[in-house]
C-alpha cells in the first residue's frame, strides 16, 4: 500500500509508527491515487488482506462491517469516504447524501461525525472541480494529523511508564493492562493507548502488556495481540474476567485504554467492559488512564453516562465465534442454545471519577471539564 501520508504536509518529522518490527498500514491511498486501500480487520489475525474501496458505499460498508474500526480510523475512513463520493459526483446534493450515509454507519465514535463535519466545512463553499481535489487533500491531512496526534499522545504518556520503571528497584518489568484495541489498527498510526507503550518499547523499557481478549468481537485477542506481536512488544492475552485478579496480585502497574467518545465532563465511552476494569482498578489502587486524540472529545455532551449513544450490534457477534481450526481453516461456530435471547452492547461509559487522567496530544488532563478546558481552552470553558 502507498502511505496515506505521501501527499500530506503535516507529518514531516513524525514517524508513522514504531521503528521496531514489521510496519503496516491500516488505510492508504491506492497506487492510482484515487481509490483507497484498507487492511480488512475482520480477517485478522489469520489472514492479512487488503481491500480496495472505490465508492462511498464501500467506505460505509467498511465502517459498518468493521473491516475498519476504532474511533480515529473510522474518522479517517469517513473522510476518505467523502472523497470517494466527491470523485463520483461532486454536487451539493451528493455532498449532503454522502455525509448522511457515513454518519449513519456507527453511532458511538464521535470522530466519525467530526471527520464528516470537517469535510463538509472544507468542501461546502467550493465548486465541483475544486471540491474533488480538496476532498482528497483534506482526507489525507486528517489521516496524517491522526498519526501526529497519536505520536503526541505517546510523548505525553511515556513519562508515566518511565516513572513506574524507575520505581522498580529490582528492574522488574512494567505491566500495562489494556482493553479492546486502541492500537495502530484503531488509528492511522501509533494507536492511542499503545502509543506510550510503543515509545517505551523503542526506548528499551521492559514493558509487558496484559491484553484483555475483549468479547464479543475479540479485538484484544485478535487485533492487539497481532500488532504487539508484529512490533515485538511482550504481551499476554487474558480472558476478560482476569484483570481484577491480576490487579489484586500486584501484577498490573497501570491500565491504559482508548475511548470512542469523551464527554466534556471527562466521562469516557469505550469498548464494553472498560467500566468494570476501571472499577477493579480503583478498588486496587491501580492508576487508570484513558488515551485520547482531541477529535474524540465531544464538547456538546456534559454527562457521558446519560447522553453518549451506545451502539447495539447484531446478536450473532455474541452467539457465534470464529477461529482457526487445527487444519488451518477459519470457521464459525455457535456458542449458545438455539433461539437464546442475546444482547450485544458494544460500549459502556466509565465515569470521570474512576479515571486517573486523560492522556492527550497536549499532555495529561484531569478527567473533568476544567481539566480538559485547561488543555483545550479554544473549545472548553473551565
Ligand atoms: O467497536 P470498535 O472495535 O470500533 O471499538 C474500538 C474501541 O473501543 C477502542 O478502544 C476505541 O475506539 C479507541 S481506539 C484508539
Amino acid at each position: 500500500m502507498t502511505s496515506a501520508t505521501t501527499t500530506a504536509t503535516t507529518t514531516a518529522t513524525i514517524p508513522e509508527g514504531p521503528s521496531t518490527g514489521a510496519p503496516f498500514h491500516t488505510i492508504a491511498l491506492a497506487e492510482d491515487g484515487w481509490a483507497v486501500d484498507i487492511l480488512d480487520q475482520t480477517l485478522l489475525p489469520h489472514r492479512e488482506v487488503t481491500v480496495r474501496m472505490e465508492t462511498l458505499e464501500d467506505a460505509a460498508h467498511a465502517i459498518f462491517s468493521m473491516q475498519v474500526r476504532g474511533a480515529p480510523l473510522i474518522g479517517a475512513t469517513a473522510a476518505y469516504g467523502m472523497a470517494l463520493a466527491m470523485h463520483a459526483d461532486a454536487s451539493d446534493d451528493n455532498l449532503d447524501a454522502a455525509a448522511k450515509t457515513l454518519v449513519a454507519t456507527r453511532p458511538t465514535a464521535v470522530n466519525l461525525a467530526w471527520a464528516v463535519d470537517e469535510m463538509r466545512r472544507v468542501l461546502g463553499s467550493l465548486g465541483a472541480n475544486a471540491r474533488r481535489e480538496a476532498a482528497y487533500v483534506r482526507a489525507t491531512e486528517i489521516a496524517a494529523e491522526d498519526i501526529a496526534i497519536n505520536h503526541g499522545i505517546g510523548t505525553s504518556g511515556l513519562p508515566l511508564l518511565e516513572e513506574i520503571a524507575a520505581s522498580k528497584t529490582g528492574g522488574e518489568r512494567v505491566n500495562v493492562l489494556t482493553h479492546c484495541n486502541a492500537g495502530i489498527l484503531a488509528t492511522v498510526g501509533w494507536g492511542t493507548a499503545t502509543a506510550p507503550i510503543y515509545l517505551a518499547h523503542e526506548k528499551g523499557l521492559d514493558v509487558h502488556v496484559w491484553v484483555d481478549e475483549t468479547r464479543p468481537r475479540n479485538q484484544g485477542a485478535s487485533l492487539t495481540a497481532w500488532e504487539l506481536g508484529r512490533h515485538g512488544v511482550p504481551h499476554t492475552v487474558i480472558a476478560d474476567n482476569t484483570g481484577g485478579h491480576l490487579m489484586q496480585q500486584g501484577q498490573v502497574d497501570i491500565c491504559i485504554t482508548g475511548t470512542d467518545r469523551t464527554a466534556a465532563n471527562g466521562d469516557v465511552a469505550n469498548k464494553i467492559g472498560t467500566y468494570l476494569k476501571a472499577l477493579a482498578a480503583q478498588d486496587n489502587g491501580v492508576p487508570f488512564y484513558v488515551a485520547l486524540p482531541s477529535p474524540t472529545i465531544d464538547w456538546t455532551i456534559t454527562d457521558g453516562i446519560k447522553d453518549i449513544p451506545i451502539e447495539q450490534r447484531a446478536a450473532e457477534e455474541v452467539s457465534w465465534i470464529s477461529g482457526r481450526t487445527e487444519a488451518g481453516e477459519v470457521e464459525r461456530v455457535c456458542l449458545v442454545p438455539a433461539d437464546t435471547a442475546v444482547a450485544n452492547y458494544a460500549f459502556d461509559v466509565t465515569p470521570a471519577r474512576l479515571v486517573t487522567g486523560l492522556i492527550t496530544e497536549r499532555g495529561i488532563a484531569e478527567a473533568s471539564r476544567g481539566g480538559l478546558a485547561k488543555l483545550f481552552p479554544e473549545y472548553g470553558k473551565a
